[in-house]
């Protein structure tokens, strides 16, 4: 192999070497799959606390609760779009974290309710989509 030839192949080495840089920098990383049981730490536990037992008065406990273990649409709805000193999960949370996040809660501290699926949310949040854009046209 001459000198200029073992350069061209150190060069197209380099630029590949950098092409897999850039690839790789663009794929999009894995989503990370969070358990229902961090979803709640990250996002329900600073009220409702990690045990689920609330605080008296201000934050009603989901553990041994009816409402949560109740028919599934009523929660889905409460989360997607809060009420009271509830917030509303809609913005940060997807149909697959929102189901996940809940069916932790229906099985949790001890109960036992069916788990809820993703489509689910996603038939409700679009539902409820649905029941703004009326909304809106009606305030018109
Ligand atoms: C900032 C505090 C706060 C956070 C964070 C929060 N909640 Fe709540 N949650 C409340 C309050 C306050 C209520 C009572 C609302 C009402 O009375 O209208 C409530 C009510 C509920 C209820 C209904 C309980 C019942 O018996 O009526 C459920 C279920 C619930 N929250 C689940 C969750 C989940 C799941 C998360 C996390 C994804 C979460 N909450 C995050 C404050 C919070």
């Amino acid at each position: 192999m001459s000198k200029s030839s073992a350069r061209y192949v150190m060069r197209l080495l380099v630029a590949g070497a950098s092409l897999a840089v850039v690839a790789q920098a663009q794929a999009a990383p894995p989503p990370t799959e969070l358990s229902g049981a961090s979803l709640f730490a990250q996002n329900c536990s600073a009220c409702h606390q990690l045990t689920g037992k609330g605080v008296p008065g201000a934050f009603p406990a989901l553990a041994g609760d009816a409402f949560p273990q109740g028919p599934p649409e009523p929660v889905v709805r409460l989360l997607l779009n809060g009420r009271g000193g509830m917030p509303s999960f809609r913005a940060d949370l997807d149909d697959r974290q929102i189901a996940t996040v809940l069916t932790y809660v229906r099985s949790a501290w001890g109960n036992h309710a069916p788990r809820i699926e993703p489509a689910m949310v996603a038939r409700v949040r679009g539902s409820a989509a649905q029941d703004h854009a009326a909304q809106a046209l009606q305030a018109h």
